[in-house]
């Protein structure tokens, strides 16, 4: 389908500069807001849907597709084989790969047990101390079924960690020790100093550098071939540069850069940067 799609460098380029110049909600903004999760002005069609998303399209489903961090990951990795997993704490720059590695070791871990397994709690909820008192020792606190031979803990997944209340931080603490027993904590951050230092005691911590730009490009390449589309090499490096290591960036910056060539291609305009922000 996508098959004779022809993104060039001239075009990333050009959008680039409208997402500068006209300051239309493309990905460099939706980034810090959203985080990706909903990329896409609301409205176009194209676009609709979260399986259409790259980002999650294209989500290492297990620790060997986790792109760079091969340290990090191979830890990781080895104490969950040996069933020896630590309370984690995973921080660093935004798209860098801490929910999907954390997610990874779910999958390993559980298998079809793993929404049973596994409390996520993120920033869209609350997570003042109330949340940690009730649900989070709710869920710690309840015994696990036991699946096959390995004695099962349960993960609780504090993804962007550095949000919550100072009162609920506190409360993890003593949380994180009672349930030690059955239940592994992970913490993932932007801001590792944003955690109080008596839960960073708590966990193993990982810090999670921006990809450099051997792994964005190899990464990219592998997304590019997989959506069949035609990106002349300053184009990628171009992708690359503006990525900054982070991942999320590359990939939505690629799909809108697409979006808005097929557009045009559509309707017949030529793909410049004035001739779109005037369409919007
Ligand atoms: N190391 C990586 N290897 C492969 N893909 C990656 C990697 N890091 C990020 N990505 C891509 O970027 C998307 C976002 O990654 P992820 O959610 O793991 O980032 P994060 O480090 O948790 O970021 P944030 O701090 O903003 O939550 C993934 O769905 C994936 O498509
Ligand atoms: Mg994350």
């Amino acid at each position: 389908m996508n098959q004779g799609l022809n993104i060039k460098c001239k075009s990333i380029l050009d959008n680039i500069g409208i997402i500068t110049m006209a300051e239309y909600t493309y990905p460099m903004e939706i980034d810090i807001a959203d985080k990706g999760k909903s990329v896409f002005p609301a409205g176009n069609p194209s676009y609709s849907g979260k399986a259409s998303l790259w980002v999650e399209k294209y989500r290492p489903q297990s620790l060997d597709d986790v792109a760079a961090h091969r340290d990090i990951v191979d830890t990781i990795d080895r104490l969950t084989t040996e069933n020896r997993l630590p309370h984690l704490l995973l921080y660093g720059p935004p798209g860098t790969g801490k929910t999907s590695t954390i997610l990874a070791v779910a999958r390993k871990l559980y298998g079809a047990q793993f929404h049973n397994m596994i409390l996520e709690l993120n920033a869209s909820d609350d997570r003042g101390i109330d949340v940690v008192r009730q649900q989070i020792q709710d869920f710690a606190s309840t015994q696990s079924l036991s699946f096959g031979v390995k004695p099962s803990v349960k993960l609780v997944l504090l993804d962007e960690a550095d949000a919550m209340t100072k009162d609920a931080k506190f409360a993890l603490r003593r949380v994180i020790e009672k349930y030690t027993k059955s239940t592994r904590f992970a913490l993932i951050c932007n801001h590792v100093n944003k955690i109080i230092p008596a839960l960073q005691s708590r966990c193993t911590r990982f810090r999670f550098a921006p990809l450099d730009t051997v792994h964005v490009t190899e990464r990219l390449k592998h997304v590019i071939n997989a959506e069949r589309l035609d990106v002349e090499d300053s184009g990628l490096s171009a992708l690359v540069r503006l990525s900054n290591g982070d991942m999320r960036k590359a990939l939505n910056i690629l799909q809108s850069t697409h979006g808005l060539s097929e557009d045009n291609r559509r309707s017949y305009l030529p793909l410049h940067g004035k001739s779109i922000a005037q369409r919007h």
